[in-house]
């Protein structure tokens, strides 16, 4: 049966899994003003114009995030939901700078975010492994100092990413970032090439020395760089209904995914912010076989690559992949 076929979520912010009745419950529980008094008049304003609008809100609505709880409210509230959609294992990342900008202390963040990853596999099944990533529209020498501190504190982070606002903010602004990471022996991942050029792709594997690019899309715009990425089997952790909502694809019909997956690309599928976009995992595997008629082969193989392209031990990674191969009954 194809609906239990374990996928690997690799693309997925958590503070854009607040949902906007979590929003306005800790909101009262914290004493917190927001510009929104009801959950219509919240999703309302859902509606994006390009990834800085979406941020904008995304950031606005972190105001909610106050205490250790109000952490682990939001990472239980996802695992629950992730597990019902066919999520297995789960990279998680999360943008401590937004939050100690706010005020609000590293050991808060990730205490209560590490409070409930320690037991997610027994209470949810779902594995998990947590990802810092930094904002590229801050400087590098704030970034490097909230990873010495992460460091310092033996936060249980896995590896870096790089988000927030793209263009205008390159990947070569990042390098010693990276270099510090590789050192430190975290795993690196990037976004690049959701809004900016193909160059930046490129540069953010020259440069950066990722091991997945998040999103990519973007590298279909250029030849030489899509038969690299092929020729380098290059994971890209694809996001279609988030490409929709934040207009890098006009129509989820026009999703470019299965026709990357079909070019010998290594895509996976993910839900990259799912309170914001239209829905989880599950959503977007939905989307997919309705507007472009997925088949469960190609289902099964974005589901391998997903699992392939993550940072598991080898042997949870294997014992999901045979999971994959397994016949249906
Ligand atoms: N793109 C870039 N940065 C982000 C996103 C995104 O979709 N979500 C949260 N930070
Ligand atoms: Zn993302």
């Amino acid at each position: 049966m194809t609906s239990t076929l374990p996928f690997a979520e690799l693309h997925l912010h958590l503070e854009g899994t607040l949902e906007p009745e979590l929003v306005l419950e800790l909101a009262r529980r914290n004493a917190v003003d927001l510009p929104f008094r009801d959950v219509d008049s919240l999703r309302r304003a859902y509606a994006f114009a390009d990834l800085q609008s979406f941020l904008d809100l995304y950031y606005a609505n972190m105001a909610v995030l106050q205490r250790p709880e109000d952490f682990a409210d939001m990472t239980r509230a996802y695992l629950t939901r992730a597990a019902a959609s066919g999520v297995r294992h789960a990279e998680i990342m999360v943008d401590p700078q937004a939050h100690l900008a706010r005020g609000v202390p590293l050991e808060t963040v990730v205490d209560g975010i590490a409070s409930v990853l320690a037991t997610s596999e027994r209470d949810h099944g779902v594995s998990t492994l947590l990802i810092a990533a930094f904002l590229r529209d801050r400087d590098e020498d704030e970034a490097l100092d909230v990873l010495d501190r992460l460091l310092a504190l033996d936060a249980p982070i896995v590896g870096i990413g790089l988000d927030s606002a793209e263009v205008g903010n390159p990947p070569s602004k990042f390098v010693r970032l990276f270099d510090r990471a590789r050192t430190a022996g975290l795993h690196r991942v990037a976004h690049a090439g959701e809004e900016g050029p193909p160059s930046y792709v490129v540069d953010t594997l020259d440069l950066l020395q990722v091991e997945r690019i998040d999103h990519g899309i973007r590298s279909l715009d250029d030849d030489a760089l899509v038969a690299r990425l092929v020729a380098d089997q290059v994971p890209l952790t694809v996001c279609p209904l988030s490409n929709v909502a934040l207009r890098a694809v006009d129509r989820i019909e026009d999703h470019p995914v299965l026709t990357m997956l079909d070019c010998g690309l290594h895509v996976s599928v993910h839900s990259d912010d799912p309170a914001y976009f239209g829905g989880y995992l599950d959503d977007n595997l939905a989307a997919l076989t309705t507007a472009l008629g997925m088949t469960d082969e190609q289902r099964r193989r974005l589901a391998a690559h997903s699992i392939q392209a993550s940072f598991l031990p080898a042997d949870r990674r294997d014992a999901l992949l045979a999971e994959i191969d397994a016949p249906s009954d």
